[in-house]
């Protein structure tokens, strides 16, 4: 695991993005894995801009999101589907037939999550882009989640529904389960970039980086990726121990 520590928000946002830009250029079919979120919206900026000078192109380029919520219609202002279009793919030259994100509407959810995770046994990701919840989720992989789990319908956790309720009317609104990769369908990308900024995310970095691997931290499995790295600011930072910089 490399970790990288930038000053700021903005100079973790160029760093990501610089990673993504170069992938395309080297491959112009990369296939993406994407997150949502406040912290990677910096980063989808970086990626538009690159967009609008002419450094890439998205034409042929794949991407696949972690999760969307159950029981928020794809047009509802905080689905993740609408934050995906509205933040990145309204802006680029992306072929919304290449975009797979979970589908979260119908009778048999398990069904739902099967089609996506056979997608995604059928595809690999080259480049996976993920932040961290608080109590060190990742994807909608909550606390306690087995670490062999491929895609699957979750009950988020209390943590998670407050920490997303700043992006509705109350908590009350926030959904109570998803459709999330599992960890073992995160694993399997080729390269991993995790992205965390603030100093709410300073003790789930910290475990993540630098403590023991269990299911109770799910981010902690990210240490037996071959190929995963850390960009954070100083306060996200803040914790780590020496030896990992
Ligand atoms: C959300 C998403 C995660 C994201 C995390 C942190 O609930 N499911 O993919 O990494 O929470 O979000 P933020 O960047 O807003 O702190």
């Amino acid at each position: 695991m490399e970790v990288i520590v930038c000053n700021n928000y903005q100079e973790v946002s160029m760093k990501a993005a610089n990673y993504v830009i170069k992938e395309i250029i080297l491959n112009p079919e990369t296939t993406l894995g994407l997150a949502t979120g406040s912290t990677p919206i910096g980063l989808y900026q970086n990626l538009i801009d690159a967009y609008r000078n002419n450094l890439v192109s998205f034409e042929d380029v794949h991407t696949f999101n972690l999760d969307e919520y159950i029981g928020l219609p794809k047009d509802h202002p905080q689905s993740y589907y609408s934050f995906m279009y509205h933040n990145l793919f309204k802006h680029i030259n992306i072929n919304l037939n290449n975009v797979n994100m979970p589908e979260n509407e119908s009778n048999n959810l398990d069904y739902l999550a099967k089609e996506y995770n056979n997608l995604l046994c059928n595809n690999t990701i080259d480049l996976q882009i993920l932040g961290i919840g608080s109590n060190g989720h990742i994807g909608f992989n909550e606390p306690g989640t087995p670490l062999s789990n491929e895609t699957f319908i979750v009950e988020l956790d209390e943590q998670t529904r407050l920490d997303n309720s700043r992006f509705f009317m109350s908590i009350d609104e926030v959904p109570t389960h998803a459709i999330t990769m599992g960890i073992k369908n995160i694993m399997r990308s080729k390269k991993i970039i995790l992205i965390a900024t603030g100093d709410s995310k300073k003790e789930a970095l910290y475990k993540a980086v630098n403590g023991e691997i269990n299911s109770s931290h799910p981010a902690s499995i990210l240490q037996l990726h071959p190929n995963c790295v850390v960009i954070c600011d100083q306060e996200a930072g803040t914790l780590l121990e020496k030896k990992t910089l």
